[in-house]
């Protein structure tokens, strides 16, 4: 037997239980992989709640790294004691032991160490998704980043930096907002204390944005849209705050012939080449140096409702690990 953190019943963080679990045993084209670290991820909140609907019982979690302690028939290219990453699909990520399919793990580059690793795939593989393939950010260009000292927001911050891009990135503190300035964006705005919008006019000189990133949803729409130039892209990808409420499209000429995106990462790495081409340019980036990952807050992986309840209360800085 192992130990998991297990959903029975969806709702708040007291729904994430310790749990004893059969050791999982690989079926054909899987591996076993016994964990070493976890990353918290903002979705992971959404599983729990239910936001995002799971069938009961499961065991959440879309990112952990570990060894390969089991290998399933027909698996080549991989061997015991292998260190690998297992990202996305399909959860399973807070448990001391999991399967995942050999076809969709990433092996860690050797001066990557785990809770590096467990700290930046899922968050470095979306940052580099909206960097690289949602909108290509240009050298030059000055762009918004919501909710910028997060796990997504400061390894994004990081990458526009590296590009050459002006970066504005909003926050809810003042330590985030100094943690931020110290990753290298340009200007921060604390949004709880601060009209953004305005902000960004001052800023721009009304000039305004050809690109916002919103993780934020709920609580800056329609604010973010107010900040595009003509024909600008709203990419509205996460609701750290509440789903964005339905609207008319003509919102979206009214503002200027705005463009939006509602992306999900499992979308822009579906199909194998397009995953390894992704890992690749975000594990260049880690390994020369142009993104830090910091890693602010470590709990225990038995304590995951403590991470869950700090992470909604918007008490994290950067990644989060959840040691087994
Ligand atoms: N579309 C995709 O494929 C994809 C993939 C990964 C992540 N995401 C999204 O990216 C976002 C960031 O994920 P993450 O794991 O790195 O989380 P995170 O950014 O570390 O945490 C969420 C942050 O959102 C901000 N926030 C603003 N209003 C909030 C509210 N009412 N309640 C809680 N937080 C609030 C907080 O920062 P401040 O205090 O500074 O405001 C908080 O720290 C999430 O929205 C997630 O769903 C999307």
């Amino acid at each position: 037997m192992i130990h998991a953190i297990v959903v029975n019943k969806t709702g708040d963080p007291s729904a994430l239980r310790w749990q004893s679990i059969d050791t999982p045993e690989p079926k054909t084209g899987e591996v076993t992989v016994n964990t070493t670290a976890v990353g918290l991820n903002f979705i992971d909140t959404y599983h729990r709640r239910g936001l995002y609907p799971i069938e009961t019982p499961f065991i959440p979690g879309v990112e952990s790294v570990g060894l390969i302690s089991k290998i399933g028939r027909g698996v080549s290219g991989y061997k015991l004691g292998d260190r690998v990453a297992c990202v996305s699909e399909p959860m399973g990520a807070y448990a001391e032991a999991r399967t995942f399919p050999a076809a969709r793990l990433l092996k860690i580059p050797k001066d990557i160490t785990d809770r590096t690793a467990a700290s930046m795939m899922l968050k470095g593989l979306t940052a580099a998704m909206l960097a690289r393939r949602v909108y290509k950010i240009k050298k030059g260009e000055t762009i918004l980043i919501h909710a910028a000292a997060g796990g997504v927001g400061l390894i994004l911050t990081q990458w526009a930096k590296a590009i050459g891009a002006t970066v504005i990135g909003t926050v809810g503190s003042t330590a985030k907002a100094r943690l931020l300035k110290s990753y290298g964006a340009d200007h921060v705005i604390n949004y709880k204390r601060q009209d953004f919008v305005r902000t960004i006019d001052r800023l721009t000189h009304k000039r305004k944005l050809p690109v916002v990133f919103d993780s934020v949803g709920d609580a800056t729409f329609p604010g973010s849209l107010d900040c595009l130039k003509p024909r600008g892209l709203w990419v509205t990808y996460g609701n750290a705050s509440g789903p964005v409420p339905a609207f008319a499209p003509l919102i979206l000429m009214q503002k200027g012939s705005l463009f939006m995106t509602r992306p999900l990462l499992n979308h822009y790495i579906a199909k194998p080449e397009d995953y390894a081409k992704l890992a690749r340019e975000l594990f260049s980036m880690v390994r020369k140096g142009a993104i830090q990952i910091p890693i602010k807050q470590i709990y225990s992986l038995k304590d995951a409702k403590r991470a869950h309840a700090d992470l909604e209360a918007r008490k994290t800085i950067g990644s989060t690990l959840l040691i087994p």
